[in-house]
């Protein structure tokens, strides 16, 4: 059996990617699906819409690639997390559509949650700072919201999971499980003990019958029912995408970080078997748990916009036609001749977490052109990032020198360059840039003895490395230029 496959369920789309021995990709496929926004605030998806795209991605792999099922050793999969999804055990049938990450319904009940007291509270259990993010307001909102759906979370007939577990219970027909980084971020599981907490189940008036069992990243957790495939395919390892992504770029000791530019921006520090508490509002969160082994812990920062920002650009100002022009429009100006982007289009996540901020372009003159909005728009990725960066330098027990980078918007040189100069650290890119898939793989394949861990360092390449070019000076005034348009818009 020579092949190991990824399941990448993404925000926009769903993508099965197919590695060899070697660590390479030998076949991908991938399918995109519709984000719904009924209301303001409120983003959704069908959750029978992730599953089958998921699904057709998987038979076009293997179609592709020309093998059977059989040669699959095993399966691997990294998911967008914390988005809430809730179905009948009987019928399989989601009883209300998913409700995605970036939804901020219930921003109003996690202010109530604030001004009870509970901020310190919580964090301390989970690690997380209150916000709509998570899923247990928003697994909350489903019951109380979905007609019949307290009554029949009564007679246990339905099920929560994240993304992970979604996918599981449908390649197995019927495994309920979790996998313990995507269980915490739920906001309903103890990072301490990694079960779930019964004062917070309590809190946020949670039945544990709906819960799913949590498990290790890699482990062996079930395999796909024989009549999807025509044989079945064992899976080994379920890891939130982000989590995967550190693992990708083997980011395995305490101090390495990385940074991926996917529709919001994610940096993870490993913290190794320590949860380290934030002082500057970053996230504690599980790494991962290999079979048999001490938990791994990481700090975060999570921000809500990033490649995001340049479909903006592309879908409602109409700017670009490809989001990849962007860098060549961006490169028509030598700055943004002071026009600053704040992208809080969905609220500010980490290390501000205002969810009710809106999005504003300041600096604006007569002479200003989409290119200098195009610019701001790729700088302000970068100042987000170099916030998160700042506030990690400050919580971290060992000071970061360089930063790891993948993602879509990684392959843009304007925007990597920039950020190297505004963080003042080395940006490190390397050549496989399926990094979030790749750590999906690297944990099922570790789990099922195809890897050895001594095969992931010459694993990862690297392609450019981004070295800071701007004086500390002007690095110091463009940072205070952006604080000022941040406080503006959360003032
Ligand atoms: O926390 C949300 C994150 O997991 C989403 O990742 O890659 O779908 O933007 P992505």
């Amino acid at each position: 059996m020579s092949y190991l496959l990824a399941l990448d369920q993404g925000t926009t789309s769903s993508r099965s990617i197919l590695f060899n021995q070697a660590g390479q990709v030998v076949a991908s496929a991938q399918q995109t699906f519709q984000l719904n926004t009924p209301k303001t605030a409120w983003v959704e998806q069908d959750a029978n819409e992730i599953w089958q795209s998921q699904l057709n991605t998987i038979k076009e792999v293997i179609q592709k690639a020309a093998i059977q099922a059989h040669e699959i050793r095993a399966i691997g999969i990294a998911n967008q997390r914390e988005t809430t999804i809730v179905w009948n055990k009987k019928t399989g049938q989601a009883i209300a559509p998913a409700i995605v990450w970036q939804d901020r319904r219930t921003s109003a009940f996690c202010q109530q949650l604030k001004d009870k007291g509970h901020e310190s509270h919580i964090q301390h259990i989970t690690g997380l700072m209150i916000d709509p993010y998570f899923s247990a307001t928003k697994l909350a909102w489903i019951l109380d919201n979905t007609p019949h759906a307290r009554t029949l979370a009564d007679s246990n007939e339905l099920a929560f999971g994240t993304v992970d577990s979604w996918l599981i219970w449908n390649l197995s027909k019927g495994c309920h499980v979790t996998d313990v980084s995507n269980a915490s971020r739920t906001m309903l599981m103890d990072i301490h003990t990694q079960q779930w907490s019964t004062p917070l189940l309590n809190l946020f008036k949670i039945p544990q019958n709906i819960l799913p069992s949590i498990v290790a990243s890699g482990q062996e957790i079930t395999h796909t029912n024989k009549d999807l495939f025509g044989a079945k395919i064992p899976v080994f390892a379920a890891i939130g995408d982000q989590q995967a992504a550190l693992f990708g770029h083997d980011c395995q000791q305490a101090g390495m970080a990385k940074n991926t530019y996917g529709t919001g921006c994610f940096m993870l520090l490993n913290t190794g078997n320590q949860v380290i508490k934030s002082t500057h509002k970053l996230l504690s969160t599980v790494a991962w748990q290999k079979t048999g082994q001490m938990t791994q812990f990481a700090l975060e920062g999570s921000v809500f916009m990033a490649g995001a920002i340049v479909q903006w650009l592309r879908d409602n100002l109409g700017f670009i036609k490809e989001s990849h022009e962007v860098e060549q429009l961006a490169s028509q100006v030598k700055d943004s001749d002071g026009v600053i982007l704040v992208p809080a289009f969905t609220g500010l996540g980490a290390p501000y977490w205002e969810p009710n901020a809106l999005a504003s372009i300041s600096g604006l003159s007569r002479g200003t052109q989409k290119a200098h909005i195009a610019r701001a728009a790729l700088e302000s990725i970068a100042f987000q990032v170099a916030d998160v960066l700042h506030a990690m330098q400050q919580d971290a027990p060992v000071p970061l020198t360089e930063l790891r980078v993948d993602g879509g918007a990684s392959a843009n040189n304007l925007l990597m360059q920039f950020q190297a100069d505004i963080l003042g650290v080395p940006v490190l890119r390397p050549t496989l840039t399926e990094t979030t898939a790749f750590g999906a793989v690297k944990m099922a394949g570790l789990s099922c003895g195809f890897f050895n861990e001594s095969d992931f360092s010459s694993m990862w390449q690297l392609d450019r490395c981004f070295e800071p070019q701007m004086s500390e000076d002007e690095r110091q005034t463009r940072l205070k230029s952006w604080k000022n348009a941040i406080q503006r818009v959360i003032a």
